[in-house]
């Protein structure tokens, strides 16, 4: 009863997990990949039907190219190699953010992951690349406008529910748990419209080394939280107990 349905993940940390080794960055992020192989496996075991991870921000295009381009090779080589791993595990694979900017070879490989897995029930992972919470926002309000007929744009029109029908993640419920790895407090763009009411937690443990255990403790620490969306805590004690 306890167990978060969505779970939205900041893998955070790769870079200052593979300095504090004397490794390049790039040893980081591969280590990061085994990390997310290894959360997903405990995803499903735990049975959670939901993560959303960041895995490259609308931002992250500021980094030095040499390390872009690696992250999409890595994001090439990882879909092929981890898909049909994530297919039999009855993993569905979704992506979220602008992915149309992305080389031809990568979004190739997203396409045939999505098409691959798109019948799986099991674990929905979607991964947010080239992700941006204000993009998403301003794009919901775009297709939203495109989709009313010209004049019309009233308080029916334009409500929370119409927006949000428009947004990256609409059909899925909000995050209940968020974890950011690697010790800043901070959402970097990441579900602003979503993370609305959600439980936040907050890690120094670098994404790399956040394992199976790691993940037990988020989950420990989400079932200690009691979530009252506004209302008193002695009102949510009172319906528990009716
Ligand atoms: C997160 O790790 C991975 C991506 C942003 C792609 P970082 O690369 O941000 O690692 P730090 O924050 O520099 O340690
Ligand atoms: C957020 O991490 C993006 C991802 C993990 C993909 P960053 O490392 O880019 O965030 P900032 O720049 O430190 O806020
Ligand atoms: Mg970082």
């Amino acid at each position: 009863m306890n167990t978060p349905k969505h779970i939205a993940i900041i893998m955070d940390g790769n870079g200052r997990w593979a300095r504090a080794k004397g490794l390049p960055r790039a040893a980081g992020h591969r280590a990061g990949i085994t990390a997310l192989r290894e959360v997903v496996e405990h995803g499903l075991r735990r049975g959670i039907n939901v993560l959303t991870v960041y895995a490259f921000s609308s931002e992250n295009w500021q980094r030095p190219g040499s390390e872009v381009e690696l992250l999409i090779e890595l994001f090439i080589t990882a879909l092929n190699d981890e898909i049909d791993e994530l297919f039999n595990n009855n993993v569905k694979l979704s992506f979220i953010g602008d992915v149309s900017v992305f080389p031809e070879q990568l979004q190739s490989s997203i396409q045939h992951a999505e098409q691959k897995t798109t019948a799986n029930n099991g674990l929905n992972l979607v991964v947010a690349a080239n992700y941006g919470g204000r993009w998403e926002i301003v794009s919901a309000c775009r297709k939203l406008l495109a989709s009313l007929p010209s004049g019309e744009g009233g308080d029916d029109c334009i409500s929370e529910e119409t927006l949000g029908q428009h947004l990256n993640l609409s059909g899925y419920p909000d995050p209940d748990l968020f974890i950011r790895t690697g010790g800043e407090i901070r959402l970097s763009n990441f579900l602003l419209w979503q993370l609305a009411y959600t439980e936040m937690y907050f890690t120094e443990v670098y994404w790399p080394d956040f394992n199976s255990d790691e993940f037990d403790k988020a989950l420990e620490w989400y079932i200690g939280r009691q979530r009252r969306f506004g209302r008193t805590s002695e009102q949510i004690t009172r319906s528990k107990s009716a």
